[in-house]
């Protein structure tokens, strides 16, 4: 008997798509396509002889290869969290070994919060747009979704606590660079969105991917070190900030953390243990070698590289785009966020623009937790040259001068 897998599968699954777009973005292999779909770091960027140098060190000694290949406890290896903490504290929060867990990315450190506060039924809060990933991870737990307050308001909704038919869980907020948009929170909305999740004693998951890639201005204090603040401590807070790696150093390692009051570390390394016991430790101990040697040097060239294509993605953009498109202008992260005329559809401009201009992005309707969006997209800056980006940005341009005149 054949097996009806839909009718397997649990009732969770059914929101579990692959989207459309998906299918059109296969095309990108295609030979001279000029893409800014991806949300990737440039790989030229890639430490690749410090990495290459400290796996050779680490697996070259019979002791330190010994511990990269055994197994290890689910927190995380030790020297890196003192890392981390280290860093922590740098940024602004006092924070223990015990107030770090790693994780396999940050995309792990989401999908776990996810398992922890989640069941059918239970709002988020979170911008329009945000992070498609997160909603993905979200998402398998059948929550709603209700807009985080935006700019200039703060209000925020009823209920943290318990009981009720709508149970708000958690506020998921991304302070710097937002994916998709590359907005960012001011300091004024940072503090209006601790205090009013503290009023209601809700938590905050801060996504701070992206928070070392700036290229303008200083650095704003993270939600986690504002609420420490308030609260006197990580412990006391309310805050559970989601960090990364795969932005200054390198994704494949798959390297990120939560630092969080001890209460919800402690349940999250029990998911950790029934998920996949714990994060790489080989991938972990060359990351901790990598990230407490590497120079300065290095993030400063990050930052100069993405600043000067995202410099050069605005000037593109003025010149080539329509009036009537709106767009943002970043401080830092990896994308510009692109606002068509409303009778203008993302998905059907992508068609049109991989067949005339041979051009992608991701449309932005997929960010969106309740569909609309439509006529939005997202465009990346932080992979391809200038000059390529240019001349990818006078095509679709073109193609989007044409969609207007009929
Ligand atoms: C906002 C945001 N959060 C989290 C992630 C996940 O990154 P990783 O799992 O590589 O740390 C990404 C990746 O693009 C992202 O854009």
């Amino acid at each position: 008997m054949t097996i009806d897998w839909e009718g397997s599968f649990a009732p969770r699954m059914r929101r579990a798509k692959g989207s459309a777009i998906r299918e059109l973005l296969k095309l990108l292999d295609e030979p001279g396509i000029i893409s800014f779909a991806g949300g990737i770091p440039d790989p030229a960027l890639f430490p690749r002889e410090e990495i290459a140098a400290a796996a050779q060190r680490i697996l070259g000694d019979p002791r330190t290869a010994a511990a990269a290949l055994q197994y290890a406890p689910s927190e995380g290896y030790a020297p890196l969290r003192r890392f981390i903490a280290g860093a922590m504290a740098e940024r602004g929060v006092a924070c223990a070994v015990d107030n770090i867990l790693i994780t396999s990315g940050s995309q792990q450190a989401l999908d776990f919060i996810g398992r922890l506060f989640l069941a059918p039924g239970d709002t988020v809060l979170v911008a329009r747009p945000t992070y498609l990933g997160a909603l993905q991870a979200f998402g398998a737990h059948e929550p709603l979704y209700e807009p985080l307050p935006g700019p200039g308001s703060n209000r925020m909704p009823e209920s943290g606590g318990s009981g009720g038919a709508r149970r708000v869980k958690f506020a998921y907020a991304i302070a710097d660079f937002q994916n998709p948009t590359g907005e960012s929170l001011s300091l004024a909305e940072r503090r209006d969105l601790v205090a009013g999740a503290a009023a209601l004693g809700l938590p905050i998951v801060e996504d701070a991917a992206y928070e070392l890639l700036r290229y303008d201005g200083d650095m704003l204090p993270s939600l986690l070190a504002l609420d420490a603040a308030r609260a006197g401590g990580i412990d006391a807070g309310s805050v559970l900030y989601c960090g990364t790696f795969s932005k200054t150093i390198a994704p494949a390692l798959r390297i990120g953390w939560i630092a969080a009051p001890r209460a919800v570390i402690d349940k999250l390394v029990l998911i950790k243990q029934a998920s996949d016991l714990h994060t790489s430790t080989l991938d972990q101990m060359i990351l901790h070698e990598v990230a407490s040697t590497i120079s300065a040097d290095h993030l400063a060239r990050i930052r100069r590289t993405y600043r000067s294509r995202r410099d050069a993605m605005l000037a593109a953009l003025s010149a080539c785009f329509p009036a009537s498109c709106r767009w943002t202008r970043p401080a830092g992260g990896m994308f510009v966020w692109v606002t068509l005329p409303a009778h203008l559809d993302a998905e059907d401009l992508l068609r049109r623009s991989l067949a005339e201009a041979k051009v992608a992005f991701v449309p932005g309707a997929s960010f969106h937790a309740d569909g609309t969006g439509r006529n939005t997209l997202r465009l990346n800056f932080s992979l391809n040259a200038e000059a390529i980006a240019t001349e990818g940005l006078r095509r679709l341009g073109g193609v989007l001068h044409r969609a207007l005149a009929g």
